[in-house]
């Protein structure tokens, strides 16, 4: 579903400092899979991440999404492919802290303009799985840490997405509700939608289909 072909990303910082946060890195991702993306801090599994999710685009290298190139399309195109087929939960919350957590959830229907009345139902559906039934109405302030996070993972199931990239999802958050958490990437991912999730935790790892290791943003192999 998502192939990275080669791929360097270099950061540049200021004029003279460069980053290479990856190095020539190739991989598949198929539909259908659960991978979790594990490696030191530092060792680019963000930077993974948003070339995977068409956020960012690699210095060098391709990246493919269902077979097509999308290295190059423009920025409009590459939103629509992230809306429509993406599902996000970044290393820290990131809600909007003057919507309520229901609107939070239902921000990226209204955003890109392609809400439905059908969509109010599905997050509240999504809020009540991940233990938020009596807090729709809660502003992000009025949440805990780890209520938040529950708040973006609901967030990033919205729009039904067929690839789920999560950083850190069960960072901060207790055993009961990393379990949760993990619950929910499964049932996803047994119905047939892709999911691929950076951690530090390698327990939560072990949970996953396949373990993709990073380190000093290149690939490790495989041991076994
Ligand atoms: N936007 C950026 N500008 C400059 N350098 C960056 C940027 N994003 C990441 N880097 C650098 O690229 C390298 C890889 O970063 P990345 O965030 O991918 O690591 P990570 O594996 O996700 O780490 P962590 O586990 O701490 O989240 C690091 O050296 C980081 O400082
Ligand atoms: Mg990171």
């Amino acid at each position: 579903m998502i192939t990275l072909e080669h791929i360097c990303k270099i950061y540049k910082i200021g004029r003279e400092r460069k980053v290479h946060a990856l190095h020539d890195i190739s991989e598949t991702v198929h539909e259908g899979e659960f991978v979790a993306v594990v490696g030191p801090s530092g060792s680019g599994k963000s930077t993974f991440l948003a070339m995977a999710g068409l956020l960012e685009r690699p210095t060098e290298g391709v990246v493919r999404f269902d077979g097509k190139d999308v290295t190059d399309l423009r920025d409009r195109e590459r939103t629509r492919i992230r809306a429509e087929r993406c599902g996000f939960i970044f290393q820290f919350p990131s809600l909007i802290p003057t919507l309520n957590a229901l609107e939070n959830v239902l921000l990226p229907k209204t955003v890109h303009r392609t809400y439905q009345n059908s969509d109010e139902k599905w997050g509240k559906e999504v809020l009540e799985r991940v233990g938020l039934k009596d807090k729709l109405e809660n502003l992000p302030y009025q949440l805990s840490g780890g209520e938040q996070r529950r708040v973006a993972l609901a967030r990033a199931l919205i729009n039904k997405p067929d690839v789920i990239l999560a950083d850190e999802p069960t960072g901060a958050v207790d055993a009961y509700n990393a379990s949760v958490i993990i619950s929910l990437f499964k049932e996803w991912n047994a119905q047939g939608k892709t999911v691929i999730m950076v951690t530090h935790d390698m327990k939560l790892a072990d949970e996953a289909g396949r373990i993709i290791e990073l380190a000093d943003g290149r690939l490790k192999q495989d041991p076994e």
